[in-house]
């Protein structure tokens, strides 16, 4: 079986790497292609270097444009690189215009994908991030979810079940591996001479940094937060708009705020494992953040990952500086909120998720269904209905006993579940398709 890996911003290296690891470690082929939607040194080297990479075998070299020219750049040149190397799975990762571009470049080649954090959704149709999700997942075949919730999502929107796989989130492998590693190698912490409580802020979002009114509301709060130092390493779209917007030399004038350049992932894993509180807008590091048992504030009105909202380790606060200020306040003077959000349970898993999805890509490949043909059976018609089970029967064997049919979804009172193989269905309902 030969793996291409497609990457192309700073999550993208982070989140794949240990998959690349492992692909080594079985020695298994692989490609890796890096879209070179991210560039610069400290947002794309300098975690090849931090995780032990290697290089890509392809740099698309696309650089930044537009949402359209960088898209197609990358889908014309994807397009390329996988007619000459002939995968027989194409690995994208996240929500990326290279997420984007990888999936429909391989689906139109008829190429297996495996879409690594599928399902995840925020309903939010503004977020580019949201429009590239919900494409990928059309183009995949294959679903390597964090969670329940976001296999659930790809239930209702109808993905046969048999796709999806529930394997966690491969940040909590890249957290547990290199956590240990940045503890004896890191100096960060003595190099930016902070002392006192932590308050990590990161913000690179579209609609927080490009719009001067949410950016002030922040930046505000921000500067009133003087009790606690602040670390902000600045995304390189942010430094752009606090240059044009004239917010820089009043950041590097505040006395307890830490403006640096983005940091490479071992000297930010531990920082963010010291620091009392993350405050960001990012992706990942709402889940990291509930990884190291960190309470986490999002800047944001909505999240993909309500999971960590449900378990009690993060709070969302949108862009409003009064909510900001007041819910730090809260949580800094409430010792029983502060422990119960660093208690949350982490809903991504043990640090396995790399295995998982490799396991059930070998699985596929055994069962010859990376594939993907024409179908040439009849399709006589799809039938969908609700049945109560009475007796104890799994997912697995009623599917076994009843040939052309599938379980969508279980429903035990007004929970709806997931139909993974192994649960019991008695006096449960379900949705079969019949077809
Ligand atoms: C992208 C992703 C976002 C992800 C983020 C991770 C899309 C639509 N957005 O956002 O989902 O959360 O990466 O960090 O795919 N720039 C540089 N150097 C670089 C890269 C970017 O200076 O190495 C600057 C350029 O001015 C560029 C701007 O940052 O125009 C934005 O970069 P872009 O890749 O378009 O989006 P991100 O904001 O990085
Ligand atoms: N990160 C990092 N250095 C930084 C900021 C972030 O290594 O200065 C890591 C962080 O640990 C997380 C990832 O970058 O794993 C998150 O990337 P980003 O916030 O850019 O993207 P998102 O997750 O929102 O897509």
């Amino acid at each position: 079986m030969k793996i291409a890996f497609i990457i192309g911003t700073r999550p993208e290296i982070i989140k794949m790497a240990p998959i690349i690891d492992l692909t080594q470690k079985w020695g298994l082929e692989y490609v890796l292609i890096h879209t070179g939607q991210h560039y610069d040194h400290e947002m794309s080297q300098k975690f090849f270097l931090d995780l032990k990479l290697e290089k890509p075998h392809y740099n698309i070299g696309v650089g930044s444009n537009s949402h359209g020219k960088q898209t197609a750049q990358m889908i014309e040149e994807i397009e390329k690189v996988l007619t000459h190397e002939k995968p027989d799975v194409v690995m994208v990762q996240g929500d990326t215009n290279a997420v984007l571009a990888g999936a429909v470049a391989a689906s139109k080649l008829n190429l297996a994908v495996g879409h690594v954090e599928a399902g995840l959704r925020s309903f939010d149709r503004t977020m580019p991030e949201e429009i590239n999700r919900k494409i990928a997942d059309c183009c995949s075949s294959m679903y390597f979810v964090p969670t329940e919730e976001s296999a659930l999502n790809l239930a209702m929107e109808s993905v046969d079940p048999h796709e999806i796989f529930i394997t966690g989130n491969t940040v909590v492998d890249a957290c547990m591996r290199h956590l240990k590693i940045a503890e004896e190698n890191s100096n960060l912490l003595s190099e930016l001479d902070v002392d006192g409580d932590i308050l990590t802020l990161t913000m690179h979002r579209a609609e927080n940094v490009d719009d001067p009114e949410r950016l002030k509301n922040i930046l505000d709060a921000i500067m009133e937060l003087e009790d606690i130092t602040v670390v902000f390493p600045v995304h390189p779209r942010t430094l752009k708009t606090l240059e044009n917007f004239g917010y820089l030399d009043r950041l590097k004038n505040s006395a307890h705020i830490n403006l640096t350049k983005p940091i490479g992932y071992l000297d930010f894993l531990l920082l963010l494992s010291r620091s009392k509180f993350v405050m960001t807008d990012s992706g990942g590091l709402q889940e990291e953040a509930i990884t190291l048992n960190v309470p986490c504030i999002t800047l944001r009105y909505n999240t993909e990952r309500p999971e960590t909202v449900t378990a009690g380790g993060n709070i969302l606060v949108g862009s409003d500086k009064t909510k900001i200020i007041e819910t730090i306040k809260r949580i800094s003077s409430d010792n029983e909120l502060y422990k119960k959000m660093q208690d949350a349970e982490n809903p991504y898993g043990d640090g396995s998720s790399s295995e998982k999805i490799l396991n059930a890509l070998l699985k596929f490949e055994k069962e010859e269904k990376l594939h993907i043909n024409s179908p040439d059976n009849i399709m006589k018609g799809l039938s969908r209905s609700i049945l109560t089970i009475d007796n104890n029967i799994t997912v697995e064997e009623y599917e076994a006993l009843n040939t052309s049919s599938r379980i969508q979804l279980v429903f035990q009172r007004e929970k709806i579940i997931f139909p993974s193989p192994e649960l019991n269905l008695k006096h449960k309902k379900i949705l079969l398709n019949k077809y």
